[in-house]
């Protein structure tokens, strides 16, 4: 504890020390180029895509935008980002259907931060129909039909919320919209939720997606890294505190602006400090500062703060101590009432029908080799891969599934392959 408050003032030291003046120019193109005077230097320039709402990116970039709304059966109001084709589309006719889903304490911003690099423009140039979604409670779907997001109520969902209204009202309106199966793409929590959603409701998701690719599925929570498994073990004791204090709110938005302010300060001057302040997200995401791009690391280095709720870090803390994928558990009187069971029922894995593509990568160490494995062999014969494909780079972690600097050839690549033999 001392160590730690020591180190935190002399990194606050140094960093009062070394900011400059803010410069006009936030990016560069190499980590050396960050030590020059930026405003000179021809290596560096102003990228507004870290402050842009994602409608606003996704114009600056070239492609055409819409907004769109779907409301959840227990009234969360969700806005879905749709990109309905690329830049070489001559037609401009939308091809088939892609509803990209993001993770954990992320939004769809994650999908268009890395400017020709995104996935949502590597889609849609690849003529695809491209939707982006957004979990409740993330800047784009803080609305709801009769609760205000300072309610308590507001925040009282997990990812078994997410699965079961969320991602059901998004893949209802994107099939809906177009008439057609849908391709469903997620990352991260993107997986577990449709994990939930297609367990849950395996007719309806049969009659409405066409598959699912888990990038970096997230089911199962072996092999997870120690730091991981550290929080959340002393989470049952942080949560009530975390939970009276915030309304279940999980980095309220108030919080997180001053936040924000003290994380850009320390964390964005120099090249050190930005890899600094990745550190721990490394410990839990695996260590792999070779795919840090030092010209979108600006940009998404401060994108993992989006709100979420004190209910979902609990759930995962269940998940992690039951070792079971399981509803969440409220204890033994209120099991009984809700699920008639002592014990949260398990998500029946074996009632899934819709195919799934697994990708996973090697040093990932929050959905590790492990974890992934065992969610392949928990599926049942028909929905089953060939095989899980690994990502072809042995440091690759959870977020460089997004933001490596070599996500287009290290899988991209293999992406749009496999999808062009879907469709
Ligand atoms: C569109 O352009 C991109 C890059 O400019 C290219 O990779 C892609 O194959 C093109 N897509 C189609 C459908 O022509
Ligand atoms: C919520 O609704 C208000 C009023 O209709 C609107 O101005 C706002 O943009 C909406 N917010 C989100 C996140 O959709
Ligand atoms: C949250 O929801 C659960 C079940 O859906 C309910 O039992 C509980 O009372 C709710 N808690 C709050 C604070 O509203
Ligand atoms: C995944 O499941 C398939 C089908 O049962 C099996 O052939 C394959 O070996 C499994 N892959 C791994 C890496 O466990």
């Amino acid at each position: 504890m001392k160590l730690l408050l020591v180190g935190g003032v002399v990194f606050l030291a140094i960093s009062l020390i070394l900011i400059k003046q803010s410069t006009k120019n936030n990016v560069c193109k190499t980590f050396e180029d960050y030590y020059t005077d930026r405003d000179r230097n021809e290596n560096c320039y102003h990228n507004p895509d870290d402050e842009l709402p994602v409608p606003e990116v996704i114009k600056r970039w070239g492609y055409p935008v819409e907004t769109h709304h779907a409301i959840t059966e227990d009234g969360y109001i969700l806005t879905l980002f749709r990109i309905p084709y690329g830049q070489n589309s001559s037609s401009k006719q939308p091809g088939h259907p892609v509803l990209v889903q993001h993770g954990y304490k992320s939004n769809s911003k994650c999908f268009v931060s890395t400017g020709k690099k995104s996935l949502g423009f590597i889609l849609a140039d690849q003529g695809y129909d491209v939707w982006l979604g957004n979990f409740r409670g993330t800047t784009y779907s803080r609305n709801h039909t009769h609760l205000s997001d300072r309610d308590e109520q507001f925040w009282n969902y997990s990812f078994h919320e997410i699965g079961v209204y969320d991602i059901a009202a998004q893949v209802d309106y994107v099939n809906r919209f177009r008439n057609q199966k849908i391709i469903y793409i997620g990352f991260s929590l993107g997986t577990t939720t449709a994990t939930i959603y297609s367990s849950t409701y395996p007719e309806i998701a049969e009659n409405k997606v066409k598959i699912f690719i888990k990038l970096a599925p997230f089911i199962f929570t072996n092999g997870m890294s120690l730091f991981t498994l550290v929080g959340l073990k002393l989470w049952p004791y942080v949560g009530p505190i975390a939970q009276a204090l915030t309304d279940g709110q999980y980095y309220t938005k108030s919080f997180s602006y001053t936040n924000e302010a003290l994380w850009k300060f320390l964390c964005y001057p120099y090249p050190f400090q930005m890899k600094m302040c990745q550190i721990l997200d490394m410990w839990s995401f695996g260590f792999n500062y070779e795919q840090i791009d030092p010209e979108t690391l600006p940009v998404t280095l401060l994108h993992l703060i989006e709100t979420s709720s004190v209910k979902t870090v609990t759930h995962l803390s269940q998940l992690m101590n039951s070792g079971r994928f399981q509803r969440f558990d409220y204890g033994t009187k209120e099991n009984l009432k809700l699920y008639g069971s002592a014990e949260p029922p398990q998500y029946d894995l074996s009632k899934m029908r819709v195919p799934t593509y697994l990708i996973r990568a090697n040093n990932d160490l929050t959905s590790t080799r492990e974890s992934i494995e065992r969610f392949n062999a928990s599926l049942p014969e028909h929905v089953k891969p060939h095989d899980i494909y690994v990502i072809n780079h042995e440091k690759f972690n959870h977020m460089d599934f997004v933001w490596a600097k070599d996500v287009v050839p290290l899988l991209y690549d293999h992406l749009i392959d496999f999808m062009s033999n879907l469709v």
